[in-house]
């Protein structure tokens, strides 16, 4: 680990940390005190969608730690995983959070994935559930993709291959956000997906493609969990997150009114009041 450079953000310095793990360079960018908080961006996105969160009252709580996964963001990777299909495994990406757990979280942490960054941190709960102090699962599944999915996932390599990213983001948005959503958080979010390298977003997608099926991990789960779900998300829709949360014991759930598939950045203090509330217990 060596520590980077620090920037100022809403009173709050944000402090940029790398973690050497197999075979890439992780950056986590930190703010806030106390016991380390773990955040994990969805696809093909990347730290950016924390910012409202490190600037709010939730760090007074958490050192809010928000990740790069390899390849995106400000993380490198060192070499391609794999010569003939480069993939971004949910597993892989496990395993470089489980170093970052270990190397600024004394081997614990609070974990909180949206989306992609949650079927990450199930991986995570699946290999190393000790890992995982709670467990915050927001605008996410536990399934593997059906057919139908996983026929769209090879659409969408055609598509950043053949036409780029803006092709990408121009079919993300519309089912990312509510209907009615800041533009604002529209054009945040287009930027994060157009600086994302191809190569990384193909692989994402192979990875989402080919991630296992964690509903069977669900039951077993012992650590506290939270399950936050945007009311009009269209990709991770609440009856699926009620379904999810029915079968965790003891687990939380909150549906957040006027959220799309990105409830931290589309209703940021309502989103920061919940894991307050989660983690004071
Ligand atoms: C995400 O937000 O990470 C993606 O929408 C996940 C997915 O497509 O399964």
């Amino acid at each position: 680990m060596d520590s980077g450079r620090t920037q100022p953000h809403r009173g709050s310095m944000i402090r940029t940390l790398h973690v050497e793990t197999h075979g890439a360079r992780i950056a986590v960018h930190c703010a806030g005190k106390g016991p380390l908080a773990l955040l994990v961006h969805g696809y093909p996105l990347d730290h950016r969608m924390w910012l409202d969160l490190l600037g709010s009252r939730a760090a007074e709580h958490r050192t809010l730690a928000a990740v790069d996964l390899r390849g995106h963001g400000c993380s490198q990777q060192h070499e391609p995983q794999g010569c003939a299909e480069p993939r971004l495994d949910m597993d892989l990406h496990a395993a470089d959070l489980a170093a970052v757990v270990h190397q600024l979280g004394g081997g614990t942490a609070d974990l909180v994935g949206l989306s992609m960054g949650g079927y990450a941190t199930l991986a995570l709960a699946a290999a190393h559930p000790q890992l995982l102090r709670t467990m915050a699962l927001v605008d996410t599944r536990a399934a593997a993709d059906s057919e139908p999915a996983r026929a769209a996932r090879e659409a969408a390599i055609a598509t950043v291959v053949e036409r780029g990213r803006t092709a990408i983001a121009d079919a993300m948005l519309p089912k990312l956000l509510a209907p009615g959503a800041d533009p604002f958080v529209g054009a945040r979010i287009r930027t994060m997906i157009e600086s994302q390298p191809v190569e990384t977003i193909v692989a994402d997608l192979r990875g989402l493609r080919d991630r296992p099926d964690r509903t069977g991990l669900l039951p077993g789960l012992r650590m506290p969990v939270l399950v936050v779900v945007g009311e009009q998300d269209a990709i991770t829709p609440p009856a699926e997150a009620t379904a999810m949360a029915a079968t965790i014991p003891g687990a939380r759930l909150a549906v957040v009114p006027r959220c799309g598939h990105m409830t931290p950045m589309e209703a940021p203090g309502a989103f920061a009041d919940l894991l307050c509330d989660f983690w004071a217990g």
